[in-house]
């Protein structure tokens, strides 16, 4: 059962970024599945998933950002820090025996709804000049980390 449905609105212009965050879109439709279905492994298990996918999403975006010479992507990358350690606080709760599933799937549509119509919309313009500079590297990028 679907939480959440990927939109238009989220778009952010750029096709292989769009696919990945319809992938963490995927994954905590997912999470939903596994909590009505009142699974914890499969909680923890899809939620490795989705730390995972979202950690090589951020170095995607990070490697793409430097690439493209964005002023602001030591502050975007911080953003992405600071993501990473309140998700694993989630993860430990959910491993000391809490059910966190609910609050932690509505605090990342909340976040990710928030990030990626800001934060990330706002590295587009120039990653995409860079992007038409430079075909062909975006495919090695995505080869080396999702390969
Ligand atoms: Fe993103
Ligand atoms: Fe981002």
């Amino acid at each position: 059962m679907n939480y959440w449905s990927w939109n238009s609105s989220l778009s952010v212009g750029i096709d292989v970024i769009d696919g990945q965050h319809r992938r963490i879109v995927d994954y905590i439709n997912e999470l939903n599945v596994a909590h009505l279905e009142n699974d914890r492994d499969k909680v923890l298990e899809v939620l490795t998933g989705l730390v995972d996918y979202t950690l090589t999403h951020f170095i995607f975006e990070e490697e793409l950002m430097e690439k493209a010479g964005y002023p602001l992507s030591d502050a975007h990358k911080k953003v992405h820090k600071t993501f990473v350690a309140h998700i694993n606080k989630f993860v430990e709760q959910h491993n000391s025996g809490k059910d966190i599933t609910r609050r932690l799937m509505s605090m990342l549509q909340v976040w990710l709804t928030n990030h990626i119509k800001n934060d990330d919309k706002d590295y587009v313009p120039l990653v995409k000049k860079s992007l038409n500079k430079k075909k062909g590297w975006i495919s090695r990028i995505v080869g080396r980390l999702f390969g």
